[in-house]
């Protein structure tokens, strides 16, 4: 409607409502390696691409004359009431894409209603976030550090500052063979724009002698880098998280049905069915081919999220129709960011809703829940 009535004034949409034009744009604004940061996938790209062709295997069957006159997106997910079933997938270093970064995109989630997931990796303070984020609803997302002292001050920051559910992160304890950052020598990271969480840790700062000054700078990069993921983890570390966590725990990453089951075996409350957009194991099959076979295992029984690969309204449908509950969106955000701030990240959001309602409505959906495998056929 607004897109209508601002048409009248003859104004046009800043950004394209065509979520896929979006990279084109934000390719020829950023600099080669902030783009590739975000555009990049592990290895050949073979499975960033796989992820994006399994949505074309599956198509919407329309229902006609079902009353969709009064249609409700909204959901609750792990105890968060959420207007439609999107969430904000966690990214690092977002000043990489933007300077405001993390804050303008809790701002454009508060703005929405949406949930915004906040990375471990943030160019920001969890504490900042939050109060860009005020009112709105936001989780917060860990990469499990070796140091578990460290690990608990970042959960117990996370639960004084608002975060309701915690998200953590299986598939990345490090970063994977991803050529164009490693062709740009991970110009980003070295900056260290990612380390607002760790250096304003008192944990991480008693590690390195006290506050990150220009003087212990590049020791405390150093120990970041060492701290950052922990390969040695198994499923019996899940307890220490049930420990130091009391809310809700999704675990991020999970692709085999046997994975999921064992989380829910672990008392997880949820699990993203993710591959992480195709970043981490190049030659690993489609995110959207691992979700029937997680809502196979352990459907009904848990919480179950999917992300990589969604660019579009009817690509929530999809994974919607195919069992997940929610889904979580990456790079569409990431470069309404880049190209408009808080204004470009809302822009997304806002155009990824209008989407999935009309797509819903007109085929023939009022409700998530009334998305079933009924309303697929695979081709
Ligand atoms: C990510 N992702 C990610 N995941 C996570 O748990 N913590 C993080 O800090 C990041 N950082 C990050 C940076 C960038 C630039 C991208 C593109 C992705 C992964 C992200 O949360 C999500 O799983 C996938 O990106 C979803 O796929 P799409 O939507 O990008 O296709």
């Amino acid at each position: 409607n607004e897109i209508y009535l601002n048409g009248l004034a003859d104004v046009r949409p800043d950004l394209p409502t065509d979520l896929t034009k979006l990279e084109g744009l934000a390719a020829s604004k950023l600099s080669a390696t902030s783009f590739g940061y975000v555009a990049g996938s592990a290895g050949s790209e073979g499975t960033a691409r796989a992820n994006r062709d399994a949505f074309d295997r599956w198509r919407i069957v329309p229902r006609m004359l079902r009353d969709v006159a009064e249609r409700d997106l909204s959901v609750t997910v792990l105890g968060t009431p959420m207007p439609a079933p999107v969430l904000l997938a966690p990214i690092g270093v977002q000043s990489i894409l933007h300077p405001d970064g993390e804050l303008a995109t809790a701002r454009a989630a508060a703005a929405t209603g949406l949930t915004t997931v906040l990375s471990t990796a943030a160019s920001h303070t969890m504490e900042e976030v939050a109060e860009a984020n005020g009112p709105g609803s936001r989780w917060y997302q860990l990469y499990w550090p070796k140091d578990r002292d460290l690990a608990a001050s970042f959960l117990d920051r996370a639960k004084a500052a608002g975060y309701t559910a915690l998200v953590v992160t299986l598939d990345t304890f490090t970063l994977a063979w991803r050529p164009r950052d490693l062709d740009q020598a991970y110009l980003p990271f070295i900056r260290g724009i990612g380390v607002a969480n760790y250096f304003s840790d008192p944990v991480f700062q008693k590690s390195v002698g006290g506050p990150v000054t220009d003087a212990n700078r590049q020791t405390a990069l150093l120990h970041w880098i060492g701290q950052f993921g922990n390969p040695s983890l198994t499923w019996d570390d899940l307890a220490f998280l049930r420990e130091h966590w009391d809310g809700p725990i999704a675990l991020k990453g999970i692709q085999h049905p046997d994975d999921a089951r064992r989380a829910v075996d672990a008392g997880m409350d949820g699990v993203i069915v993710s591959n992480h957009g195709g970043r981490q194991v190049d030659g690993a099959l489609a995110s959207l081919d691992a979700l029937p076979l997680v809502v196979d295992a352990v459907g009904g029984r848990t919480t179950i999220l999917f992300d990589s690969g969604v660019r579009t309204g009817a690509d929530v449908a999809k994974a919607l129709a195919l069992g997940a509950q929610a889904v979580l969106v990456a790079r569409p955000y990431a470069y309404g960011l880049a190209l408009g701030g808080e204004a470009g990240v809302r822009h997304v959001l806002r155009c990824l809703q209008a989407e999935l309602e009309l797509t819903m409505a007109l085929s023939g959906h009022r409700t998530v829940s009334e998305l079933t495998l009924d309303s697929l056929v695979r081709v």
